[in-house]
């Protein structure tokens, strides 16, 4: 199933995060379709919420879009009241993010979860998106480095050579998040260029090449240029941009400018 080939694709995910119900995420995407034009080298992955997915995965033109889930929980099935799992997720996506930092902060997921989760994620046939990035108290202390190469070797821990050819990389400081205060695409990449050191360690050159590492973090229409324009960076992962259809589209003919 690997898929990762040297190529200047690139790739914009929008997290829709806990925001629009069924109804208005289905007139969403529906305005999205209408708005944005399909590149073949630009792949936009959308991820809804839980609710919405069966509707969308319904609805949707998977020559346009693919469908993400926010999150799941690791078991594929049993008694563990209000969880969803990446079994029942199966046919409704195609892809998972995991390890969010407001899944890692916020809920408290352990690197164990995460681990977990991009095993399940795996074991059912969808694309594991995994989530690193530094606080900004880590960051201010230097460790920037050292905390994501410690979430990938955790994170990436029972992966096969194999497999790593459906995982993507997203790098998202967290004081980024939601902030405004998104890194400068120059800094973004230094850390990705360290992500490819990581993955080259543990999986070998052609792996750190050939891993797709996306920088999230505020991304908006006025910055997302910066950051595709990185020979490093394959694209952005973006959260309050992607609710605004108009950024949202900006972002997108950005990234096909970006493969030219
Ligand atoms: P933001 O969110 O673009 O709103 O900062 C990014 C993310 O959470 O992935």
């Amino acid at each position: 199933m690997a898929n990762n080939t040297k190529d200047n694709d690139k790739i914009v995910i929008g997290n829709w995060k806990m925001n629009l119900n069924v109804q208005e995420s289905s007139l969403y995407l529906n305005k999205l379709a209408n708005l944005i034009q399909t590149h073949r080298d630009v792949k936009v992955i959308l991820a809804p919420s839980m609710i919405a997915l069966q509707t969308l995965s319904l609805q949707v033109n998977y020559h346009e879009f693919k469908l993400a889930a926010q999150n799941f929980y690791w078991r594929d099935e049993g008694a563990f009241t209000g969880e969803v799992s990446a079994t029942q997720l199966r046919g409704l996506v195609q892809y998972a993010l995991i390890g969010h930092s407001e899944r890692r902060h916020v809920f408290a997921e352990s690197d164990k979860d995460i681990r977990n989760k991009v095993q399940a994620a795996l074991r059912n046939g969808i694309k594991p998106i995994l989530c690193v990035g530094e606080t900004e108290w880590e960051r201010n202390e230097g460790e920037t480095e050292d905390i994501v190469r410690d979430q990938l070797v955790s994170g990436l821990a029972n992966v096969t050579s194999e497999d790593l050819g459906d995982i993507m990389i997203a790098y998202e400081p967290v004081s980024a998040i939601g902030t405004g205060d998104n890194s400068m695409p120059s800094d973004a990449e230094a850390v990705i260029v360290s992500i490819r050191k990581t993955i080259k360690r543990l999986f070998g050159a052609k792996a750190g090449d050939d891993i797709k590492v996306l920088y999230g973090g505020s991304v908006t229409s006025a910055t997302a240029g910066g950051y595709l324009l990185k020979p490093n960076i394959d694209g952005v992962l973006v959260g309050g941009a992607s609710l605004e259809s108009n950024q949202f589209n900006e972002i997108v003919e950005q990234a096909y400018e970006a493969t030219r």
